[in-house]
């Protein structure tokens, strides 16, 4: 009898539906990575995707917001939106303006939102797709070490023409950021193991 070969959910142990790991099953997320690359990754997983460190997340985005304030009227971008782990932080801060960007999690962002977000990959964002939006905020939380290197400058740049600030929140110190893609380090702060990185645009001059 021929045997069905598990899909990569099953592998690593994820209820697609819930969006859990199972602790006897679990594999490394990077294994996973090496194995089918971060696209193949979330493509086949993004439906049932929820960070299981939402919590200190959420502690590490409250700590940012308390040293650089950010109205509630704002408009806000969450990049790489996963399944609104910052926009319903951001919503339970009495933000009304949050979008999400993603383009492999949109089924697991409608559950847990309501909301519809943009579906755009980094090859898009770098080649001009938010050319015609503006934010106030940008917040990208546990993906911009996924940005190919080669994309990254192209990547930040963008995101600096639509927003004048970002905050970048991340497991690891990485990825490092130059200046001269468009933002400056203001300041970074560590909370309950989450690295957040707060970057200000420099004026524009003409
Ligand atoms: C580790 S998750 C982080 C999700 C969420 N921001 C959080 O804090 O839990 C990484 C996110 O990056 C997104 N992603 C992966 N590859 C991408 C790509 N090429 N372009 C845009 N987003 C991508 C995935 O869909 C996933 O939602």
């Amino acid at each position: 009898m021929a045997r069905r070969t598990p899909s990569l959910a099953q592998r690593v142990g994820l209820d697609a539906r819930k969006g859990r790991t199972s602790p006897a099953k679990r594999v490394s997320v990077r294994g996973e990575y090496q194995q089918h690359g971060v696209e193949g990754y979330y493509r086949d997983l993004g439906t049932g995707y929820q960070n299981p460190h939402e919590t200190r997340i959420r502690a590490a985005l409250f700590l940012a917001l308390e040293r650089h304030p950010v109205a509630p009227s704002a408009n806000v971008l969450d990049l790489c939106c996963g399944s609104g782990e910052i926009t319903l932080a951001l919503r339970e801060k009495g933000f009304r303006h949050v979008e999400g960007a993603d383009p492999f999690t949109r089924e697991a962002y409608e559950r847990r939102t309501g909301a519809t977000p943009l579906p755009i990959d980094f090859v898009q964002l770098s080649d001009g797709a938010l050319a015609e939006r503006s934010y106030d905020l940008v917040v990208c939380s546990y993906a911009l070490h996924l940005v190919p290197t080669s994309r990254l400058p192209g990547v930040i740049w963008q995101l600096s023409r639509s927003a004048p600030r970002l905050f970048v929140l991340s497991p690891h110190k990485r990825p490092r950021l130059r200046t001269e893609w468009g933002f400056s380090l203001i300041e970074t702060l560590l909370c309950e193991r989450v690295h957040v990185r707060v970057y200000q645009r420099p004026p524009i001059t003409r």
